[in-house]
């Protein structure tokens, strides 16, 4: 099976080699934890190796994530950012139907439509979904969710795409894209001595052997850094 590189060398070594690649997998943790730059590292790389990437935001401009990244010296131009957010560009729809223009609401449904252009049209390879969390809140009904997740997921995979599904969480709690996704890998924060602790943990992998072990890791002025020989009791 052919490994996708996440970008962040210490990850992979990790992943033993990387992402298995066609499918998706879900990158979790609190808020300011590294999310979006490991998103970023992703399809980076993957422009490197020759692969499309589109990074759909759901949660934050499309200019100021540009802005955040410029920080790391990183030429974000070749990666195609769409802003979904309500108060995004993109946010409100309008589709032709039967001649006559519509406003809809963004959700799970016009996501694959928007996907399948970006396939077809833009030949996408590598996406990130940013967040997942906020793509929940636009399900209608609670138990919408699940078969949402599920179709989005397998329309992704049935596609090729490797993707990174965002989601925000605040505790230990697994959410339901976790259960769907073919991996997770969850970033986590804690405070020692009032210092800031950051590690990476692969959660679960499927179709392959992994570190088991939570790793240190560290945002520096270059993006994100995983020290995979490095316990964290050290
Ligand atoms: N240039 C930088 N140097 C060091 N750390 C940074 C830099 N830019 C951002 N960070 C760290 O990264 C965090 C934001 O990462 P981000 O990926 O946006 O988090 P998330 O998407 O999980 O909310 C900031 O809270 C800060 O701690
Ligand atoms: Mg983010």
């Amino acid at each position: 099976m052919r490994r996708v590189k996440t970008g962040v060398p210490g990850l992979d070594k990790m992943l033993h080699g990387g992402l298995i690649a066609g499918r998706p997998y879900v990158l979790v943790g609190p808020p300011g934890s590294g999310k979006t730059i490991l998103g970023m590292h992703f399809l980076l790389q993957g422009i490197e190796d020759g692969v499309k990437g589109l990074y759909i935001s759901l949660s934050e401009p499309a200019a100021e994530i540009r802005d955040n990244m410029s920080a790391f010296g990183w030429d974000i131009s070749r990666i195609r950012i769409l802003d979904v957010s309500p108060e995004g560009g993109t946010g409100v729809w309008v589709l032709p139907t039967d001649g006559l223009l519509e406003s809809v609401r963004f959700n799970v449904a016009n996501l694959n439509n928007l996907i399948t252009t970006e396939l077809t049209v833009h030949k996408v390879g590598n996406i990130v979904i940013d967040s997942i969390t906020a793509l929940k809140e636009l399900c209608e009904r609670e138990r919408d969710i699940r078969v949402d997740l599920l179709s989005l997921m397998n329309y992704l995979s049935e596609n090729r795409c490797t993707s990174l599904l965002i989601s925000e969480s605040l505790g230990d709690a697994v959410e339901v894209e976790s259960f769907l996704a073919r991996g997770t890998v969850r970033l986590q924060t804690i405070f020692l001595n009032g210092k800031r602790k950051r590690s990476i943990l692969v959660e679960k992998m499927r179709g392959t052997g992994f570190d088991e072990e939570a790793r240190p890791m560290k945002i520096t002025k270059r993006g994100i850094e995983v020290y995979p020989s490095e316990s964290l009791l050290e």
